[in-house]
């Protein structure tokens, strides 16, 4: 199956955009990348998701995270479309703050694994589902997500998201269930107990469990 796997080199495809051509790495350059693909415009679930991550571009910056969206719309539906969602989030007249892509052949679709089966356009065409991928500054993907065209994302989980792998790419910890920044994190399980003690200053806490193992380690990042 088409696709890309977490570590991959993200493809450095050619595409056209509401910012005109462009090639995705070059586009990138040395920041962060949220790529996310949205079934159709003028739809009404898609039309709140870009309105939401619109009103986070300030959120998305601060994290040197560039957007970009995808669907298999024109140019011109996705300019047309962007007014929509900037009306629909009070901006009437403001311009959608990140480009679409226009993968109206659906080649770019077909090549990253995006298109659903199950949503079907009217000539009987697949549609691409709710996709997310985050590349790193090396371009490298870090994490991918699907969602059906049925239930709509949460951006403020892409923050969290993008937040867990901007920390575990600087240190050797991992975010536990439901983390937030400011909690408390894991010291990786391959980290020794010296190691731990020597990289983490502020002291790690192993919790007691039955099987007696020293697994579930604690530290302030
Ligand atoms: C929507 O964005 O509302 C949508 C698009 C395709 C199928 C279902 C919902």
């Amino acid at each position: 199956m088409p696709g890309v796997l977490l570590g991959d080199v993200f493809p450095n495809f050619e595409a056209e955009t509401t910012i005109g051509r462009i090639k995705f790495h070059d586009f990138l350059g040395d920041w962060w990348g949220i790529l996310f693909s949205h079934p159709r415009d003028f739809t009404p679930v898609c039309t709140t998701e870009l309105a939401c991550a619109a009103g986070l571009t300030g959120e998305f910056k601060k994290r040197g995270v560039k957007m970009i969206a995808l669907s298999i719309d024109s140019v011109e539906d996705h300019t047309n479309w962007s007014k929509d969602v900037m009306a629909f989030n009070g901006e009437t007249g403001t311009p959608l703050p990140f480009p679409i892509i226009a993968d109206d052949k659906r080649s770019l679709s077909v090549q990253l694994g995006m298109l659903d089966p199950d949503e079907i356009d009217k000539d009987g065409m697949p549609l691409t589902a709710r996709c997310v991928f985050v590349i790193g500054p090396d371009k490298k993907l870090k994490l991918s997500i699907l969602y059906p065209a049925t239930t709509g994302r949460n951006f403020d989980e892409l923050l969290r998201v993008i937040d867990s792998l901007q920390l575990t790419a600087q240190k050797k910890v991992a975010t536990p269930v439901n983390w937030k920044p400011g909690d408390k994190v894991m010291v990786i399980p391959s980290l020794s107990e010296a190691e731990a003690t020597a990289l983490f200053p502020n002291g790690v806490t192993c919790k007691e469990l039955p099987s007696g193992k020293k697994y579930l380690r604690f530290t302030q990042p």
